[in-house]
């Protein structure tokens, strides 16, 4: 079994997705999101590409939740920050969802035989379940607008190197993953600081959202595409 890591959307042409399992990854912060979304009793995320497809669907009983460039969108009762779906009354709930580059990445990975929520969060897993079931594996980062971050990558860092006993790596993106995560994971939220995504969160003023979404291993579910929801 093969481990490989696509740094960017726009490289995703240079992978072959099928019988693979492919684990979409925005850590700041659709994937966590998602991932406290779950564990605050969300029966499932229905991804959607543009916002008034959200609404659509509030129309029949789903909470909407919309997010562009790191903000809230006006007249969505969520976004896309994790306190937006801690200690929410989301139970059993329905929420369609768009954000500015997660959820594209989920709608581009259909080719995939499987697609999986990656998150610091869920991070052991998400490993635990990719040696279950002994299939190759592509980390996708979401990145921002098909530029890299640091954020994905050091999570496809992370993950490769739990897997690294059971999968073979040759793939350079994977293996720059794993160096990128060894000099930050002394201090994960420390390293992410600096990255750009952060600096607009500090700008926005919600910085909090980084500290929590670089929690290790706080949720022991992995969300997966079941046709075209996210489910348990
Ligand atoms: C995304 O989906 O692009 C990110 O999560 C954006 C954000 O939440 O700031």
């Amino acid at each position: 079994m093969y481990f490989e890591t696509i740094l960017s959307p726009a490289l995703l042409p240079q992978y072959n997705l099928s019988r693979k399992t492919v684990i979409v990854i925005d850590i700041l912060r659709a994937t966590s999101s998602i991932c406290v979304g779950f564990n605050s009793g969300v029966s499932l995320f229905h991804p959607v590409a543009n916002p008034e497809d959200a609404l659509v669907l509030e129309q029949v009983g789903f909470i909407t939740a919309a997010e562009r460039n790191g903000q809230k969108l006006q007249g969505f009762t969520l976004g896309n920050s994790p306190f937006d779906y801690l200690n929410t009354d989301l139970n059993q709930k329905k929420v369609a969802i768009t954000t500015t580059n997660g959820t594209r990445c989920l709608h581009l990975s259909r080719e995939a035989d499987e697609i999986i929520i990656g998150s610091f969060l869920n991070l052991n897993a998400v490993a635990k379940y990719c040696k279950e079931k002994n299939r190759d594996v592509i980390a996708f980062c979401a990145g921002w607008k098909d530029k890299f971050n640091l954020e994905d990558t050091l999570f496809a860092g992370a993950l490769a190197q739990l897997l690294s006993k059971d999968f073979k790596i040759e793939c350079d993106s994977t293996l720059a993953a794993m160096d990128l995560f060894d000099k930050a994971k002394s201090d994960l939220s420390g390293y992410i600081k600096k990255a750009s995504h952060a600096q607009r969160f500090e700008r926005l003023g919600i910085e909090k959202d980084i500290d929590f979404c670089m929690q290790l291993s706080i949720y022991d579910f992995v969300p997966k595409m079941v046709g075209e929801n996210l489910v348990l």
